[in-house]
């Protein structure tokens, strides 16, 4: 396939303005950071979210999964594990009180799915069953890869984000499977206390299957978490946010670029977002300190979540746990796929209500009662210690670019990992152990939240540089000053914004196991669109 790379940077204003919409070429930080929610025209029969009644239904918390019981390890067989039976199903699920039920799919009935936790250290087997239907309800583009018309339009695999797994448990893009098939993970959950979160990541149609509604949050807990008293609970709530956009019939809506032969569009931004499966929801709350674990689940969309009082948010966990001392901010930036632990301090809100906005969008409203039936938890003072990893004992830094071109056979962009596609032979291979140093050049005018799979990771920084001279000559000329990790991001984490024209490095450690991962952008669009590509761990020779 011959590729023109067409550089966003350069081109001017007018001929920006002169590309028809649904080109698959914008060039889309503008969009990407949107702080409007503005319902895409393309859509036949509209809902107009904005106009529908506010803080009417109350917010679901998704239940958590009790095992059916216990399966011996496949591992050790001397000993049992708990296990886990979940089908994914389509449902209807309704989504505010003055709309009729939606089609979505499911895991275990419910979007988001039911939430399963454990204990580090404490493996368990989950039976991820496919009962979804023969077809899928949402427009399947048969050009990407692996989505072409030999392969069964329902397809399911099952990954969770963030957990340290064997390749075989870890839900790799073509490990999947079909209705009426089912497979048995098994997770280790070797690792701290955190927030993760399981979705489907099938090669091709993943986009499609996340915004039916597969995806659901996992806890994991440690002895160090239990010390810190952190409110627990009805006193701890996930948040699990996704944009979307309904027809006015309360139907789904995947926009599409036109075609009926390449559908796929480069990004899918909803007028309204699901809270817990809800729009618009609001939660009674105490007049005391809440913890809030937010999962950004949407497809591109970046939040940046603020309190209506402009109070703080005391961020004390990133994607891979605490952090080592609360942060209080009054926004929260989350990129697809990150998740945020905050606490929320409401003794001085007794009797108002508040609410969670994204920018100026309103999510979430709080009605604080007057009066509190128990004692507030303390907002605590240090976490969990986080110990920086220092750049000298990385092996090897691997230069990596984030690039759009213009895929001419298509007529539509297309964006490469270091301008390679996914079907191109495995070119990353840590050793089991070794320590690496990632360094992404974004040379597209999107933030891309890139994801490894296996690893946890610290990130060392961001800095600008002259994309423009890059692009011409090769050269690296690096601007300004090395920015440190936000607050917020000083943990570890699984996924990093890695923002237009900087250069942003991360460090991690390839343990755990040998074998084919993967890492991608979490922008769904992109990483059906060969922003995906296999690595694999090698054993040290
Ligand atoms: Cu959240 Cu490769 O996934
Ligand atoms: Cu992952
Ligand atoms: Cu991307």
């Amino acid at each position: 396939m011959l590729l023109r790379f067409r550089s966003c940077r350069r081109a001017s204003p007018l001929k920006r303005a002169a590309r028809a919409p649904g080109d698959g070429g914008l060039c889309s930080s503008r969009v990407n950071d949107a702080a409007v929610h503005a319902a895409p025209a393309h859509v036949a029969q509209p809902l107009h979210a904005e106009t529908l009644a506010r803080f009417v239904d109350r917010l679901p918390i998704p239940s958590t999964l009790a095992p059916d019981g216990m399966r011996p390890d496949p591992v050790d067989p001397r000993s049992s594990l708990p296990y886990y039976r979940i089908a994914m199903r389509q449902i209807d699920q309704r989504v505010h009180r003055d709309l009729p039920p939606s089609t979505f799919w499911s895991y275990g009935g419910h979007v988001p799915g039911p939430t399963l936790e454990t204990r580090s250290e404490q493996a368990f087997l989950v039976e991820w069953v496919n009962e979804l239907p023969a077809d899928h309800f949402l427009p399947i583009d048969h050009t990407l890869h692996g989505a072409h018309a030999d392969q069964p339009r329902v397809r399911a695999v099952v990954h969770v984000h963030g957990a340290k797994v064997p390749p075989e448990s870890d839900g790799h893009p073509e490990a999947w499977i079909t209705p009426g098939q089912s497979a048995v993970y098994r997770y280790p959950n070797r690792q701290d206390a955190a927030m993760l979160w399981y979705h489907d990541h099938t090669m091709g149609i993943e986009r499609l299957n996340q915004y039916a509604g597969l995806f659901g949050a996992l806890f994991v807990r440690d002895a160090v978490e239990d010390r810190l008293g952190l409110p627990k609970g009805p006193h701890e709530i996930p948040l699990v946010l996704c944009d979307r956009i309904f027809r006015a019939d309360g139907q789904l809506e995947y926009p599409t670029s036109g075609d009926p032969e390449t559908p796929w569009v480069p990004e899918v931004y909803g007028d309204t977002t699901l809270v817990n499966g809800v729009l618009f929801p609001y939660l009674e709350v105490e007049p005391v300190v809440y913890r809030f674990r937010v999962l950004n689940a949407s497809n591109a969309r970046l939040f940046y979540l603020s309190r209506s009082d402009r109070g703080a948010l005391y961020r004390i966990g990133s994607d891979q746990g605490l952090l080592p001392a609360p942060v209080p901010a009054t926004t929260v930036t989350l990129a697809p796929a990150e998740r945020a632990d905050v606490l929320v301090d409401f003794r001085s809100a007794a009797g108002r209500t508040l609410v969670l906005r994204n920018q100026v969008a309103e999510l979430l409203q709080f009605r604080v009662a007057s009066r509190a039936e128990r004692a507030s938890a303390a907002i605590p003072t240090r976490l969990r210690s986080v110990e920086r990893m220092p750049e000298g004992i990385a092996v090897k830094t691997r230069t990596l670019t984030l690039r759009e071109y213009q895929d001419a056979k298509r007529r539509r962009m297309l964006m490469l990992l270091d301008g390679k596609y996914w079907r191109d032979p495995v070119s990353e291979q840590p050793t089991l152990g070794a320590v690496e140093i990632w360094s992404f050049v974004n040379l597209t005018e999107d933030t891309h939240p890139i994801h490894l799979h296996l690893v946890r990771f610290q990130i060392l920084d961001r800095q600008l540089f002259d994309a423009d001279e890059f692009l011409t000559s090769g050269k690296m000329i690096l601007i300004g000053q090395r920015l440190p990790p936000d607050g917020g991001e000083a943990g570890w984490k699984d996924t990093v914004r890695v923002d237009p024209g900087t250069v942003t490095r991360i460090i991690a450690r390839f343990d755990g196991y040998a074998g084919a991962y993967v890492w991608h952008c979490h922008l769904l669009e992109h990483a059906a669109n060969e922003m995906m590509r296999p690595f694999e761990v090698v054993q040290p020779t």
